[in-house]
């Protein structure tokens, strides 16, 4: 993986957020089983993670399972958890050599205990790693993570550690599961449907969005380059007047 590449555009994302969506549709769309999306999207997954530095972004953050995605049928639930334990078994080594911090947003009681090792022996592997920032959301949903945020503030209040009236957006920020992370500066969703489904929502008060209509297991790195490229061309004002 190549760190700061002369390519770098000037201006681009250094934190890029990708609502990963479009691998059931991709699957059907063939007649093949919808897991053989996620596995396709897998493999995208490692694909855009190596191009990201060359880029110049420096944070990925990735939405893999939402708190809504329990609905599904209890087979597909349990093939994309096959995906990410064997991610962390193939890939785990190469992120930790490589400098990338790797970290896992959502809440973690409701996944497999063997899950939870795997994802809690990553992040402690590459603590003191920098070169690259890694987020990976698994059972998360913005909601849950601001009602979760709330609920360990309250109780910080209730034991006097911080009191009501200090808390400030920094305070909520080092409560929620992205603490210490910068702002996602774009969010990408793919397969042509505009929404967010409870992505970032505190975090992404001032993000650019992009929605395209490529399936996530067809987003190859050079759709991703495009992406990359036209948001240098956006004005972003964050509330004030051009300059
Ligand atoms: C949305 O497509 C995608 C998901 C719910 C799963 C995303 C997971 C991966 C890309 C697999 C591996 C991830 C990692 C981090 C290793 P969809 O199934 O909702 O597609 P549809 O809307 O066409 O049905």
């Amino acid at each position: 993986m190549e760190c700061g590449s002369s390519s770098e555009p000037s201006v681009g994302p250094t934190h890029v957020a990708i609502i990963m969506d479009g691998n059931g549709r991709w699957a059907e769309s063939r007649g093949l089983p919808r897991l053989q999306g996620h596995r396709r999207g897998a493999d995208r997954v490692r694909e855009i993670v190596e191009a990201c530095p060359e880029l110049g972004v420096t944070h990925l953050t990735l939405y893999a399972f939402s708190t809504e995605n329990w609905k599904r049928p209890a087979s597909e639930v349990m093939g994309l958890m096959r995906l990410f334990r064997r991610y962390i078994r193939k890939e785990g080594a190469r992120l930790v050599d490589e400098g990338v911090r790797v970290r896992f947003i959502g809440g973690r009681e409701r996944l497999e205990p063997d899950l939870q090792a795997q994802m809690s022996g990553l992040e402690a592997q590459t603590r003191m790693n920098s070169r690259f920032h890694l987020t990976i959301a698994i059972n998360y949903g913005g909601r849950d993570e601001i009602l979760r945020a709330t609920r360990r503030m309250a109780d910080a209040v209730r034991r006097g550690e911080i009191s009501s009236e200090d808390i400030t957006a920094d305070t909520v920020e080092a409560y929620l599961d992205t603490a210490g992370l910068p702002d996602p500066d774009l969010i990408i969703r793919t397969s042509g449907e505009y929404r967010v489904s409870g992505f970032l929502p505190w975090q992404s008060a001032y993000s650019e969005f992009a929605f395209v209509d490529t399936r996530w297991p067809d987003f190859t790195v050079e759709r991703f380059a495009q992406q990359i490229r036209g948001f240098g061309r956006r004005e972003r004002r964050f509330g004030a007047v051009a300059g």
